[in-house]
C-alpha cells in the first residue's frame, strides 16, 4: 500500500536573495523556490534591507540587532539558500555585505559548517555564473559547505519570470525543483542530527 505519511524530517531553510528591488528577478526566483520545495525542506524568506554596512569599529561596540537577528536564524537553520544576482560580473555588495557579518567572529560564525546552495537570475546570457562562483571562493574561506551540482543558473530571467514575478518557464521550474530534490539530500547529509 502506498504511504501517505509525509518526509522523516523538514529541513528548514534560511533563504536569502542579494537584491533590494522590490521588483527584483532574483527576489522572484527565490519566492518560486519556497513554492517548489519539496515537502522535505521548508524555505523561510530573509530580508537583507535592514542590514547595515559592515564596520569594524560599530561591531567592537554592539553587534546591530538585524544582524545578531540574521545570524540567529542562520545558526538555527538546517541550510541556507542564496540567490544572487550578478553586478559587474560579481556578488552585489548588498548579499557580500551580509556574508561578511555572518562570517564574524571567523571560528564560531552561522555559515561555518552549514550546509548551502546557491542559484541567481540575470537577464543576461551568463545568468550569473560569475557571481556564483564568487560566492563559492568565500564559502572555502567561511567553510560552509555549499552544494556543487546540480547548479541553476537563470539566464535570459525576464523572458522566464512574468511581469508579477512568476515563473512561468516551465523547463526552468523542471529544473528547480530537481535542483531542490538534490538540495534535500545534501542538507540530510550534513546537517546536525
Ligand atoms: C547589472 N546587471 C548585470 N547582469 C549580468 O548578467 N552581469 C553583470 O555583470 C551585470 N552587472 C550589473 C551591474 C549593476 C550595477 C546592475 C544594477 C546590474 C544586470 C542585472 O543582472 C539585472 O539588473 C538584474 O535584474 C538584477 O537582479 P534583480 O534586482 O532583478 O534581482
Amino acid at each position: 500500500m502506498e504511504s501517505t505519511s509525509g518526509p522523516d524530517r523538514v529541513f528548514q531553510i534560511a533563504g536569502i536573495a542579494g537584491s533590494l528591488r522590490h521588483g527584483s528577478l532574483n527576489r522572484a526566483l527565490l519566492r518560486a523556490a519556497a513554492e517548489l520545495a519539496p515537502p522535505s525542506l521548508h524555505i523561510a524568506i530573509h530580508d537583507l534591507r535592514p542590514i547595515p554596512l559592515y564596520d569594524g569599529d560599530v561591531e567592537a561596540q554592539e553587534v546591530p540587532a538585524p544582524v545578531v537577528a540574521l545570524r540567529e536564524v542562520v545558526r538555527a537553520a538546517d541550510g541556507l539558500l542564496i540567490v544572487t544576482p550578478e553586478y559587474n560580473h560579481g556578488v552585489p555588495g548588498v548579499l557580500k555585505n551580509a556574508i561578511d557579518w555572518l562570517s564574524r567572529p571567523p571560528r564560531a560564525s552561522a555559515l561555518r559548517g552549514k550546509p548551502a546552495a546557491l542559484i541567481g537570475a540575470s537577464p543576461g546570457t551568463t545568468g550569473t555564473a560569475r557571481a556564483q562562483s564568487q560566492l563559492r571562493q568565500a564559502f572555502v574561506f567561511t567553510n560552509t559547505y555549499v552544494m556543487p551540482q546540480p547548479e541553476v543558473l537563470v539566464a535570459r530571467a525576464h523572458e522566464k519570470l512574468d511581469q508579477s514575478g512568476v515563473l512561468t518557464d516551465q523547463a526552468t521550474r523542471a529544473a528547480l525543483e530537481a535542483f531542490l530534490k538534490a538540495f534535500s539530500g545534501w542538507v540530510a547529509r550534513l546537517a546536525a542530527p
